[in-house]
């Protein structure tokens, strides 16, 4: 029920300006990233966005320069290649620049099952996988820091994982393949190494929420015209200003201030469901997130 009200309230909007400071956002080429990334410019941030496309990232930079006048620097990675997402990673932790916040937005909804060339479920690499890395190799960094909130685009299609992770199966040999499914366990999967992310960041400044961006029209889904499309998005579709306006609320709201391991439907705090509650889940999810992503 809050899920369903939620949804169709309008997210708490925050009015200050954001001058000086340096937002990160990845996926910023289309949909919710774009949005956010103007959002963010429209109130003087300046912007690091990491895509994987440099055309759509070039036009994307002379655009926001020329509006807002503000920085937009660039990183490429193409979240299908763990090398590549661990190189920008590391880039960054070696860097000398202090990021206020980090929008982890890049993500797929595959209706076929689709291997990437490092021989994970697509999905699960570009929806959890790469973040997971990225946050992995900046947590020291960030907690230097003292000051950063890491916002993961997550969303309520975590709740279709209803079983929870298989952690047995993450490529899924062993069970048929359900678009619906696959993502929400990705989302299921980056909730709860959430869970441990926070515990590393806990009294340091630095904060990770989730939040789901509502149902809105992007190209997320397009080449689905089954159940994930029907039932999941067309009924009430939105426009991802919304989803930016909660971002931006979420990345720099007082009110939020210090708050961190949440869950938030648009801007609203939801309980996400049991499987993505689960501790021994997420132990066991982030020690294979280091051994997939080759982290140790
Ligand atoms: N739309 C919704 O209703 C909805 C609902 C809940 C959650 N979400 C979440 O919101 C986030 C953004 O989705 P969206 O709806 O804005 O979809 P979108 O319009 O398809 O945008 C997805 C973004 O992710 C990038 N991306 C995709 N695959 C990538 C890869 N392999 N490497 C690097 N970047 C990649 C895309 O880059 P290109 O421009 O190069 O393709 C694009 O910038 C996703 O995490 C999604 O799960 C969306």
């Amino acid at each position: 029920m809050a899920m369903l009200r939620n949804s169709n309230a309008e997210p708490l909007e925050c009015q200050e300006d954001f001058k000086g400071h340096l937002v990160a956002i990845t996926g910023a080429t289309s949909g919710i990233g774009y949005v956010t990334a103007r959002e963010y410019a429209s109130h003087g941030a300046n912007l690091l966005v990491i895509n994987r496309n440099k055309e759509k990232t070039l036009n994307l930079c002379d655009e926001i320069k020329r509006e807002f006048g503000v920085e937009c620097k660039y990183k490429l990675a193409d979240f299908a290649h763990i090398s590549e997402v661990k190189k920008v990673g590391k880039e960054l932790a070696n860097s000398d620049l202090n990021i206020d916040v980090i929008i982890h937005n890049a993500g797929v909804y595959l209706p076929e099952r689709t291997l990437s060339d490092d021989g994970l479920e697509m999905v699960f690499q570009v929806d959890h996988l790469s973040s997971f890395i990225l946050n992995f190799i900046l947590k020291d960094k960030l907690k230097a820091q003292q000051k950063c909130r890491i916002i993961l685009v997550n969303s309520e299609g975590h709740r279709f994982a209803i079983l929870g992770l298989k952690l047995d199966d993450l490529t899924w040999q062993k069970r048929s393949y359900s678009g619906l499914k696959s993502y929400g366990s990705a989302k299921t999967a980056q909730l709860l190494t959430m869970i441990k992310f926070n515990d590393y960041f806990r009294n340091s400044g630095v904060t990770i929420n989730a939040m789901h961006p509502g149902n809105v029209k992007t190209n997320m889904g397009e080449e689905s015209t089954g159940l994930f499309q029907r039932v999941f998005i067309e009924p009430s579709y939105r426009s991802p200003e919304i989803s930016a306006k909660a971002l931006y609320y979420l990345g720099i709201s007082k009110d939020i201030e210090g708050v961190s391991g949440k869950f938030f439907n648009l801007t609203y705090e939801e309980e996400p469901a049991p499987p993505a509650l689960d501790r021994k889940v997420a132990e066991k999810i982030w020690d294979l997130s280091i051994k997939l992503g080759r982290l140790a």
